[in-house]
């Protein structure tokens, strides 16, 4: 490199060598010229047989009998940047291992699924307008990339029954990747991650929910946070709620800026009948809400579109 450096200093220093020409009597010209460009060539073509050089010393020979040793660090020409886990993986991950810690089991959702799902088994009247609001995609063949993770309520009700039967709990969160067909903003996207808690058990109640949402939350936020709950409505719980939390201070939060994070309550008795298991004897609760909005707030984000985006600029700063 310095070699290559030095030879297009001297050949920029002819420059000055040229410019003298005006000075050299006329039947000297022709030679001084002569050698002047003999000089220019020669340097030239030591400029190329460096730059050759340097190429042949960056290129590393493909050997493909060579075993794998795909640990080995590459070398410092290929000035690889290395890739790094998406964002929204790693907070999943945060975020289901807190469950897991309060013994929760994981299972994850779907990516296509259909009507019964979506919501027959979620106590939605046939034809009933609930069923609009939640913008659904819907496939040539009828089925549904699910607008919601709460599409796992019933498998897991049912895969999960013989627990009840064994004396145990219900205790299942479901993460998972969902579609809405809305008009993309800084706070709307059409592909999110919903996480879904479901529980059930002979006897918990409302109070169990908020406690094992704000302990989750604490635990997401790492600090005490102020909880409140206001009436929402949900074809598949009753009651339903929605869960906010206040703003902490340290992510720039006002007191009394309380934030919607989810919504829940207690799983309709139809719900629980439809997956075979008798509400007379056994209650439950259910939660779901989104991943992107809890990320974007721990890390003071303002726009939603930046997950999906694939923008390098921004996935390098996790
Ligand atoms: N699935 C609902 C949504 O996406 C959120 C939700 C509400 C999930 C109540 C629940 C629930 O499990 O019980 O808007």
């Amino acid at each position: 490199m310095e070699e290559l450096e030095k030879l297009k200093l001297e050949l920029k220093s002819l420059n000055s060598e040229y410019a003298k020409i005006k000075e050299v009597p006329a039947e000297k010209r022709g030679e001084f010229g002569r050698e002047l460009n003999a000089k220019k060539n020669a340097i030239l073509e030591r400029i190329k047989k460096a730059e050759e050089a340097l190429l042949d010393a960056d290129v590393v020979p493909l050997d493909i009998t060579a075993p794998c040793s795909s640990n080995e660090p590459l070398p410092e020409v290929y000035s690889v940047f290395e890739g790094s886990e998406h964002p929204l993986m790693t907070e999943l991950d945060r975020v289901t291992e807190i469950y897991q810690l309060m013994g929760f089991d994981v299972v994850e959702s779907r990516q296509l699924d259909d009507e019964f799902h979506m919501f027959d088994s979620l106590n939605f009247a046939k034809e009933h307008p609930a069923r609009d609001g939640y913008d659904t995609f819907r496939t040539e063949e009828g089925l549904i990339p699910p607008a919601h993770t709460s599409t796992m309520q019933h498998r897991v009700l049912k895969a999960y029954k013989h627990n009840l039967d064994e004396g145990k709990d219900i205790a299942v969160v479901v993460p998972g990747r969902v579609y809405r067909n809305e008009d993309v903003d800084a706070t709307h996207e059409h592909t999110f991650y919903q996480c879904e808690g479901v529980f059930v058990s002979k006897d918990c109640t409302l109070g169990n929910m908020l406690g094992i949402l704000r302990e989750f939350f604490e635990k997401y936020y790492e600090q005490k946070l102020n909880i409140r709950t206001q009436p929402g409505y949900f074809p598949f719980t009753e009651p339903s709620l929605e869960f906010m939390i206040e703003k902490p201070k340290s992510l720039g939060g006002k007191k009394g800026d309380f934030l919607e994070m989810l919504g829940c309550g207690m799983i309709h008795p139809n719900v629980l009948k439809m997956a075979g298991i008798d509400p007379t004897k056994y209650h439950g609760f259910a939660w779901g809400g989104g991943i992107d909005r809890l990320v974007m707030l721990r890390y003071g984000l303002k726009d939603v579109r930046h997950f999906e985006s694939g923008n390098l600029n921004f996935l390098k700063e996790f």
